[in-house]
């Protein structure tokens, strides 16, 4: 089935295949061709360029983007949409002044999240999360990448990752699964630290492994949850099991994660809004993908990553959404741009680089996904009739978008 884009606007971040991510002063270049075509044949790019060379052959579909533009959909590589229930009550705690350490302190946060997964069945979490998947898919998100986390137990984690599982059976869009079993201690474990990390290892990794449930580890590498020793030790036996590194770390103190991700060839190091000069050097000419999540610095009123700075130092970018029930229950790629523009000061184009090619390099698919390439899947946006990319982070908030195509199909 072939698709052709007649009369489009502008269609923005045409690349080479092999460009794997932009870093520094390449991310101000956004490549895009005025009055073009894109030709979509069986879910692929097949051919794009200016309408003067749109191919004459009659194709199945074609759609008329006269005043309209067309992009990769938004590539969202750090997610944990997986979960149960939410965490409205400690909204409110955080509006009478609680802080994300306090609402931890007195059972709310992660520990809270996971005794209600532990209570949920595989098939009403997979009923829940598949609703939040739809909800960022219709967003405007062509890929995504989803944690585990929330479980905590051998059992509840082995749950959700198997519900992320049958999301990537079930849906047209690239999932990648992160184990994140290291994501708080469990209270079983409260004065046994250690001991948790052993069930990690010995217990939950190799069931994962034999399932082929997880293509990334990650670790919550922070004062009062896993400190770098525990870091590197998890990522190790991770490693054992042919699983990449992708890490939370500076999201609120520095203390050495960064470079523990480096060390290890962390794929990505996200949150990162406290960084040092150090930590900045550091990612230099390294193939570690920085990662922001300012949905999270605007929920829970912390400084924002100093992206502005690291791209200025020559540093690639990527955004995403954190989307998860404590920290940023939002799943809106539109919103993250749009806010990464108006609060950590990149420009349009800068923005929509970290939130398409570099996202999806941040979770190894940009191969597949990320910019307007031959060979690439057609997930793609159609704006609605707007004046230019720039009115999208403008006009925040708003819906500017018309249609979604995944794999060159309308999403309905
Ligand atoms: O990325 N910081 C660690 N994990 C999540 C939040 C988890 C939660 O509060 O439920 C995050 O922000
Ligand atoms: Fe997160």
């Amino acid at each position: 089935m072939r698709t052709l884009f007649k009369n489009i606007k502008e269609l923005l971040q045409v690349r080479d295949r092999d460009v794997r991510f932009v870093s520094g002063k390449e991310m101000a270049e956004l490549p895009s061709i005025k009055n073009a075509f894109l030709l979509v044949e069986d879910g692929i790019i097949k051919q794009f360029g200016v309408m003067a060379d749109c191919p004459e052959a009659a194709v199945e579909n074609v759609v008329d983007a006269t005043g309209k533009i067309v992009m990769p959909a938004w590539c969202d590589s750090h997610t944990h949409i997986v979960y149960a229930g939410n965490r409205e009550s400690e909204f409110v705690d955080k509006i009478k002044g609680l802080s994300y350490q306090e609402i931890a302190n007195k059972g709310g946060g992660i520990l809270n999240s996971a005794k209600k997964l532990q209570e949920t069945t595989e098939v009403d979490l997979y009923q829940q999360s598949k609703t939040r998947l739809e909800e960022v898919m219709a967003l405007g998100t062509g890929a995504i990448e989803i944690k585990s986390g929330y479980g905590l137990t051998v059992e509840a984690e082995l749950k959700m990752l198997r519900v992320i599982k049958r999301l990537k059976a079930n849906y047209s869009i690239p999932i990648k699964a992160t184990f994140l079993g290291a994501h708080a201690v469990p209270n079983e474990f409260k004065n046994n630290k250690a001991g948790y990390i052993d069930l990690l290892i010995d217990a939950m990794l190799p069931q994962i492994a034999q399932e082929q449930l997880a293509e990334y580890i990650d670790v919550f590498c922070e004062t009062g949850y896993f400190s770098v020793a525990d870091t590197e030790r998890i990522l190790e036996a991770g490693k054992r099991y042919g699983l990449i590194p992708k890490i939370h770390v500076n999201q609120f103190t520095s203390i050495g994660g960064v470079q523990a991700g480096v060390k290890h060839r962390a794929l990505s190091v996200d949150h990162l809004e406290e960084m040092t000069e150090q930590d900045m050097e550091v990612l230099k000419a390294t193939q570690t993908m920085p990662v922001a999540l300012p949905g999270c610095s605007y929920f829970l009123s912390i400084p924002y990553t100093p992206a502005r700075n690291m791209i200025d130092k020559g540093l690639p970018l990527a955004l995403a959404t954190d989307y998860n029930p404590g920290s940023s229950p939002s799943g809106n790629m539109n919103f993250v741009v749009a806010t990464a523009c108006i609060k950590m000061k990149l420009t349009p184009e800068e923005a929509i680089n970290a939130a398409t090619l570099n996202g999806a390099y941040a979770m190894g698919l940009e191969n597949e996904v990320g910019s307007i390439s031959v060979g690439k899947q057609a997930n793609l946006i159609l704006t609605k009739p707007i004046n230019s990319y720039g009115f999208m982070p403008y006009a925040f908030g708003g819906n500017h978008i018309e249609q979604i195509y995944i794999k060159g199909e309308v999403l309905k």
